[in-house]
């Protein structure tokens, strides 16, 4: 009997045509309907929904492997309920988005935006001693809300920029204190300390919301806020009145609550640099996210556990 499995078409251009031999596979659009049927794997993007009625619905799946490392597209209960392993892809995107998190600390804290605007509109009108002014980096203090891979891969690239950093995480990172000169701090401290504030938690029940109105009052004045995780981690009504009130000094947002719209106040604020969740784009960290998200794939239906489970 031929073994079908799942895989949402936009993977295809980074997989190839046959990337799971034996196999044959229906690719299905991650933003439309998933075909039912007895398909024994199912690989979705962080975009893809794949709630209770989807699993229910898959009565021959084996395994749900994700392309990316959050999982809060999937119903893990659900999926758990059914026996259905579920898989991600950590380690491989690491660096790619700890990259693209100090593109935001530093387009925000240099006012990348209102240069560029600027610039494009002809509104610049020669050198100027004032112009623009941001925050310089050296000397400041940056606050990591979970390290984890990511996090402590933004941690680790403080030192080139003169930052010191304090971090919450779960358990102790002495590499991080021993390496860096870190501290972990409780959160309420990590706020009131912090220069700049960059979210690297996952999102899930207990973290959403996590940046709401009462945290964000306690940034010293002037703060940066980055958030290159998941969109509903930060109050963005809050943060556009910091903003306002001046109290935060700009904001670099790769994640969005309700993704992929976006609130038009956060386009078209000056201080907020917004961009598209494009975090581990790069083509080699988003070839070895399929590649992985498909090895996951090969080990379960070849009667192996997944590389890479995402435990409950
Ligand atoms: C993830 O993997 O969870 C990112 O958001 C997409 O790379």
């Amino acid at each position: 009997m031929t073994t079908r499995i799942l895989v949402v078409q936009e993977l295809k251009p980074l997989l190839g045509d046959a990337p799971v031999p034996g196999c044959e596979i229906t690719w299905f659009p991650s933003r439309g309907p998933v075909p039912a049927g007895d398909f024994r794997a199912l690989v979705p993007l962080v975009a893809t929904p794949v709630g209770e009625d989807l699993i229910d619905a898959l009565q021959e799946l084996k395994i749900i492997a994700n392309c990316g490392v959050g999982t809060d597209n999937i119903d893990l209960e659900a999926a758990s309920r059914h026996g259905v392993l579920v898989s991600n892809t950590p380690d491989v995107l690491t660096e790619a988005t700890a990259d693209l998190t100090w593109a935001l600390i530093l387009a925000a804290g240099r006012r990348l935006k209102e240069g560029l605007r600027m610039v494009e509109r002809g509104q610049w009108s020669g050198w100027d001693p004032t112009l623009l002014l941001g925050m310089e980096l050296k000397g400041r203090t940056l606050g990591v809300i979970g390290a984890g891979r990511i996090g402590s891969a933004v941690a680790r690239r403080a030192p080139a920029f003169g930052m010191r950093v304090v971090y919450t995480a779960r358990t102790a990172r002495p590499e991080l204190d021993a390496a860096l000169g870190a501290a972990r701090v409780d959160l309420h401290r990590l706020l009131g300390e912090s220069d700049v504030v960059t979210l690297h938690v996952p999102l899930t029940p207990e973290t959403v919301g996590l940046l709401n109105r009462e945290r964000l009052q306690l940034l010293k004045r002037g703060s940066l806020v980055i958030n290159a995780a998941r969109g509903d981690l930060l109050d963005e009504e809050a943060l556009l009145e910091g903003l306002e009130a001046g109290r935060i000094a700009g904001a670099g947002l790769d994640v969005f609550h309700g993704e992929p719209e976006v609130d038009p106040r956060l386009v078209a604020h000056p201080r907020v640099v917004t961009l598209p969740h494009i975090g581990s784009a790069t083509e080699d960290t988003r070839r070895a996210m399929a590649a992985l998200a498909v090895a996951n794939v090969r080990a379960v239906l070849a009667g192996q556990p997944p590389l890479t489970p995402v435990s409950r």
